[in-house]
């Protein structure tokens, strides 16, 4: 396809479709394959928008080759389903099969020597069975078997869903492996970056790609929409793209935040306040999720930082006006003022404090 240097390539804001567009996640690849490899359930866990449907889609279109001869990649994001019958179909559907029953499905099966089934976007499931055990203990069932082995995305790891979904304890939510997706290494992000703007033949400087990952993080999906709006300045269809940039990943931001644990929310606030050097096994949990990284000061002191400074804005001045909220904000207030930090306007009229021993952040961003 040839491309022009004004048509934004970063516009693709859910699963990646095309092989050629998916970037890195080589590690993930590997693990993954090895698992499906023999045949084992898998659970991908990983937060919104982090790529685990790119990935999941991308193993269907090419994972063909890490597996043994005879295995067939299957796919279903569960779109359209409300009840059994539909679920059903759209696992009938995947493997090419009409159908819409439990039966119609294990004919399919038969009909293939081995099936790795896809199950991207579980929760749409969780959400419509919340009290019927019967399906799960039925998928656990077929799964058990040689011949079919699941892949199941979700945001959240599958026992902790079917607690808060109110679903019936089924020993299916126990069969799986988990692993668990992250933020794209410092190696991928920079190759998404460099590669998706040359293809599009537009220049990017080395400045330009550092604000990019400092304002977005390794995060693919916050990297996306900073890109999007870089680009657009480029293509001079815009003038300025950072303040753009935050006001796009603040609602994604906000679902992020608030399915967030209290006990996690607090955590980040630490982090975003001290660095977190304490509470490391909470923190490799939240490494691990991608939610933050780890950093070294100037001074060689190890600690932990979240994952982009967009996010730490955003933690500093969260939406919700709880009278936690209100305790956290005034303490921190009062913290900073003590170390020694000065008053400063920040944007939207609120009283920021500038850290001690740092540059007087630029509101004008
Ligand atoms: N491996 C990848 N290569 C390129 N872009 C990616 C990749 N993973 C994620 N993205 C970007 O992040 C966005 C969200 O990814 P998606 O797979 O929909 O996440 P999830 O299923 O975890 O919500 C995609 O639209 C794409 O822009
Ligand atoms: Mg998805």
């Amino acid at each position: 396809m040839k491309k022009t240097a004004s048509a934004n390539p970063f516009t693709q804001q859910t699963k990646i479709q095309e092989a050629e567009l998916f970037i890195g996640r080589r590690a993930a690849l590997d693990q993954l394959l090895q698992l499906l490899r023999s045949m084992q359930n898998v659970s991908l866990i990983g937060a919104r928008r982090i790529g685990k449907s790119s990935l999941l889609y991308h193993l269907f279109l090419t994972g063909h080759g890490g597996l043994r001869e005879e295995t067939v990649i299957a796919y279903t994001d569960f779109r359209g389903v409300r009840d059994e019958n539909s679920f059903w179909n759209c696992l009938c559907k995947a493997l090419g099969k009409p159908g819409d029953k439990l039966s119609d499905f294990e004919a399919a099966l038969n009909a293939h020597g081995r099936v790795v089934f896809c199950f991207d976007e579980f929760e749409r499931v969780m959400q419509h069975f919340p009290s019927s055990s019967g399906l799960f203990d039925t998928l656990r069932s077929l799964a058990q078997d040689d011949n079919l082995a699941l892949l199941v995305a979700t945001q959240h790891p599958l026992d902790e869903l079917a607690r808060t979904e109110g679903v019936t304890p089924s020993i299916f939510f126990s069969i799986f492996r988990p692993v668990e997706l992250g933020l794209f290494t410092p190696e991928e992000a920079a190759k998404f970056i460099a590669t998706r703007f040359a293809d599009a033949e537009a220049q990017i400087t080395a400045n330009e790609t550092d604000r990019v990952l400092q304002l977005a993080g390794r995060f693919p999906f916050f990297l996306q929409l900073a890109c999007y709006r870089l680009f657009e300045v480029k293509a001079g269809r815009a003038t300025e793209w950072e303040r753009e940039f935050a006001r796009d990943a603040r609602p994604h931001l906000e679902y992020l935040w608030t399915r967030l644990k209290p006990s996690e929310r607090a955590l980040l606030r630490r982090v975003a306040e001290f660095g977190g050097s304490q509470q490391a096994d909470m923190l490799d949990d939240l490494a691990r999720r991608g939610l933050v990284v780890p950093m070294q000061d100037l001074q060689g002191r190890r600690g932990w930082q979240l994952f982009s400074q967009t996010f730490e804005d955003y933690v500093w001045n969260p939406p919700t006006q709880s009278w936690r909220d209100h305790w956290w904000r005034f303490g921190k207030t009062v913290r900073r003022w003590f170390k020694g930090g000065k008053i400063g306007a920040g944007p939207a009229g609120e009283i920021q404090f500038e850290r001690p021993g740092e540059k007087p952040k630029s509101t004008d961003k």
